[in-house]
């Protein structure tokens, strides 16, 4: 769609349309119900058994925790999100369906390097603690790198871009696009939780890239 749009180039001379192509989403939910579901899951996790180290972040040994009672109402909601999405962009599958999923825990020495998600399609972060350190996400268009560099006060220019990170905040993400957190000064026990999504049921049905899981 080529819009008018007038607002990313306040500075330009002319009115004029631009066609955002190839977009990459970003889409945040939020939990209506995040105070009392993250004050339990922290309650949880503060019990539960995680990777010695010394790499941070540190993460859950269980990386099914979509299949545990103790949070359950909580990744009801995530599912309803996923449907949401589903529906949203009009994908052509009977669901999409939550294959793993695992928590991160760090103080604020924490950084996880660049990382895609491998064997999934869609993946999310979800927000648990009151230290919003955000997710950083690095453009994917490896051709930028090369040619010309001409530095720019808009976004055009931007390479990384710093997602929502608020408390009760999920965020999902096309498990391709490269991300990474940096370390920075917080009190206290950065929490996430992560999940990876496939499509489930009829995928493609009637075309040539069909499949069923
Ligand atoms: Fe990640």
């Amino acid at each position: 769609m080529i819009e008018n749009v007038s607002e990313d180039n306040p500075r330009g001379l002319l009115v004029k349309k631009v066609a955002k192509i190839f977009p990459t989403y970003l889409i945040g939910y939020d939990n209506p119900n995040y105070v009392e579901q993250n004050k339990h899951i922290i309650e949880v996790l503060e019990k539960e058994a995680f990777t010695p180290g010394p790499q941070q972040p540190w993460q859950t040994l269980d990386n099914h925790l979509e299949n545990r009672a103790e949070f359950k109402e909580f990744f009801d909601w995530v599912r309803t999100c996923l449907e949401d999405y589903r529906r949203t962009f009009s994908y052509h599958c009977d669901e999409f369906k939550i294959v793993i999923s695992w928590a991160n825990k760090a103080d604020q020495n924490g950084a996880h390097r660049m990382h895609v998600h491998p064997n999934s399609f869609l993946s999310g972060v979800y927000y648990v603690s009151e230290n919003p350190t955000p997710t950083i996400f690095e453009d994917p268009r490896y051709q930028t790198r090369s040619g010309f560099t001409v530095a720019s006060h808009s976004k055009m220019e931007d390479s990384v871009f710093y997602g929502p990170a608020e408390q009760g905040t999920l965020v999902l993400f096309p498990s391709w696009l490269p991300h990474f957190t940096e370390a920075m000064p917080f009190e206290g026990t950065r929490y996430t939780i992560s999940l990876n999504v496939v499509p489930g049921g009829a995928t493609n049905k009637g075309s040539l890239t069909e499949f069923n899981y």
